[in-house]
């Protein structure tokens, strides 16, 4: 068994489902598992049978995560069909990450427009920063207001649906993150583009949700190294594998730069807030 210490802060040249076996139980804050989806040209991609592929994962995953820990597992829509996780994780929400602007069209079919990706925790739920990820409310406010000047929203019997100056819960469809397209700044290299490298909102909307400063975060299969560098960024301790090692070096420079940030200006965060219209009001922006 790998002493855990010793795997921390690292890009591990490894094939994912062997190194986790020599890992310890109950060592994970939280997961990031966007790995194999069975859709691609990708030799790695070549999976079979992708749920029970995902069923094998998820019973490494319940093994290394600690109590209450959360993981995230990407894939398209069937990715956990007709597979029974529930003795192994609860299956919190189904997330679904809208992505219309899909430049592959279906010809016989409808074209698929979102990946999903399924939350899970080991038991009850330990960490949720709700605050961390609220997103601008996009009813109008007037409308918004006017509700909560009903009397049982007043006195607290519908209290959970009063607004929020801060923003809304993100839900569980997710449209507001859009793809890295072949212009983003954040795009190491055209070949990573659509299938390897997630945006880095869509990894820091998960890390800030499950987990906090000083958690420890596993992402299996790292790729160019997106939750790496966000960990990094947030304060959060990580271990990553990769089994491509041109991809383990880009992550590595991405962390690098991280280390010193000295990152792109993708960092920008916005801050928005609702204006009086219910529209979107940018209000300021910061390096963070
Ligand atoms: C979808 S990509 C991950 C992209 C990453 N989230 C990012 O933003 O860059 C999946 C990665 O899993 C890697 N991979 C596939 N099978 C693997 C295995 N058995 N062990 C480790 N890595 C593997 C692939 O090389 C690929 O880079």
């Amino acid at each position: 068994m790998r002493k855990l210490d010793s795997a921390v802060s690292g890009i591990h040249q490894t094939d994912a489902r062997s190194f986790m076996r020599e890992l310890p139980d109950a060592s994970f804050d939280l997961i990031v598992c966007d790995g194999p989806y069975a859709v691609t040209t990708h030799e790695w991609d070549n999976v079979p049978d992708i749920q029970h592929f995902n069923l094998e994962l998820l019973k490494s995953f319940s093994r290394l995560l600690k109590p209450g820990g959360a993981a995230y597992l990407f894939g398209k829509p069937d990715c956990v069909d007709f597979i029974d996780y529930r003795p192994l994780l609860t299956l919190q929400s189904r997330l679904v990450w809208y992505q219309p602007s899909r430049l592959a069209q279906g010809r016989v079919s409808y074209t698929n427009n979102y990946d999903v990706i399924c939350y899970f925790t080991k038991g009850k739920v330990k960490t949720f920063n709700l605050d961390a990820i609220r997103v601008p409310q996009l009813v109008e406010l007037e409308h918004r207001l006017r509700c909560e000047r009903v009397p049982s929203v007043r006195n607290g019997k519908y209290g959970k649906t009063a607004f929020h100056p801060d923003g809304k819960n993100p839900g569980d469809v997710w449209g507001d993150i859009k793809q890295l397209t072949y212009k983003s700044k954040e795009l190491v290299s055209r070949e990573l583009l659509n299938t390897i490298q997630k945006p880095e909102k869509l990894m820091e909307r998960i890390i800030k949700a499950s987990s906090n400063p000083g958690d420890l975060v596993f992402d299996p299969f790292c790729g160019a190294g997106t939750v790496p560098v966000i960990c990094e960024r947030l304060g959060r301790r990580f271990v990553a594998c990769e089994i491509n090692p041109d991809y383990c070096r880009i992550a590595e420079e991405r962390m690098a730069k991280a280390a010193n940030g000295n990152e792109s200006s993708e960092n920008l965060f916005e801050f928005s807030t609702v204006g009086r219209n219910g529209q979107l009001v940018i209000s300021q922006a910061c390096l963070v």
